[in-house]
């Protein structure tokens, strides 16, 4: 399948997680990809696999919070690849440790996270723009979060932030649309990340199951597959929206687990 042939795609925070394994699948569509990460040798690691499977890939390391860095990965798109089609926005998130109630909050976290998620977000579209208009249009793929549609006892600033970047997307897709620009915004819902796995305790993620319809938890895979399809021409007619990609967590009842037992099968 070839469903990103001929396009250029900049994945930020592809030295990991969620952003490698869309680089890699962009690039098994046929989209040759600038991997973009803060670590540099993450980003080196990720575009080694993306060409042992064949496909092209170029390693950028940027901070996606700095207007300057960000014009950089931009023109090395451009440079190395001659044009640019799909950019995904997908660092994000924040310091659980230090992102808590609105009593215990750390301030600077609250900063840390409008500019790790909204400002990059903003930044990544200001500098793509240009060059997605003179190719006749493209695909802008934000991550959001599930903490986007629900209220939660800590991270105030991840949902805050996270629902703005929703309301940015449903703006990025209104002033743009009309030069061709989609753009939409993916929330997953648990998937087992490295970030993850370091940050959040064994009972936490188990009760994350809990409240999941299906009986397993995400992979970055399945969010992959996700932004690859929201990338191509196959969801041409779909802008500003938000898909959720969840496992069922945020459209199940909360008393449903409850009375799971009554269930005959
Ligand atoms: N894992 C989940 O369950 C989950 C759920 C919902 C949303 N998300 C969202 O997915 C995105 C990434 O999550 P992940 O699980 O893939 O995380 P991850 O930690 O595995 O990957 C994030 C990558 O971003 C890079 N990065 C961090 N700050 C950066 C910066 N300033 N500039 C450039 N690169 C930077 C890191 O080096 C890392 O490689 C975030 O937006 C997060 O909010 C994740």
């Amino acid at each position: 399948m070839e469903r990103l042939q001929d396009k250029v795609a900049v994945v930020t925070g592809a030295g990991s997680g969620i952003g490698r394994a869309a680089a890699r699948l962009m690039a098994r569509e046929g989209a040759r990809v600038v991997v973009a990460d803060h670590r540099a040798e993450t980003a080196e690691e990720s575009a080694a696999l993306v060409e042992q499977e064949g496909g092209r890939a170029l390693p950028v390391a940027v901070d996606v919070t700095d207007e300057d860095s960000v014009a950089a990965m931009i023109a090395s798109a451009v440079g190395e690849f001659g044009g640019l089609h799909v950019l995904c926005n997908h660092v994000g998130g924040t310091d659980p440790r230090r992102d808590l109630d609105v009593l215990r909050m750390d301030m600077d976290e609250l900063d840390r996270a409008v500019a790790r998620n909204m400002r990059s977000t903003l930044l990544g579209t200001r500098y793509a723009l240009p060059h997605l208009i003179r190719a006749g249009g493209g695909s802008i793929v934000n991550t959001a979060s599930v903490a986007a549609l629900a209220g939660d006892v800590l991270q105030t600033s991840y949902g805050a932030v996270k629902a703005a970047v929703v309301a940015m997307t449903r703006s990025i897709a209104v002033q743009y649309g009309p030069r061709n620009v989609r753009c939409n915004a993916v929330a997953p819902g648990t998937v087992l990340t490295p970030a993850l796995e370091n940050n959040v305790p064994e009972d936490v993620v188990a009760s994350l199951q809990r409240t999941t319809a299906l009986p397993y938890l995400g992979t970055p895979e399945d969010i992959g597959h996700t932004m690859v399809f929201l990338a191509s021409d196959e969801s041409r007619y779909m802008t500003g929206q938000l898909l959720v990609v969840d496992g069922g967590m945020t459209m199940q009842s909360p008393a449903a687990e409850g009375r799971r037992a009554q269930l005959p099968l």
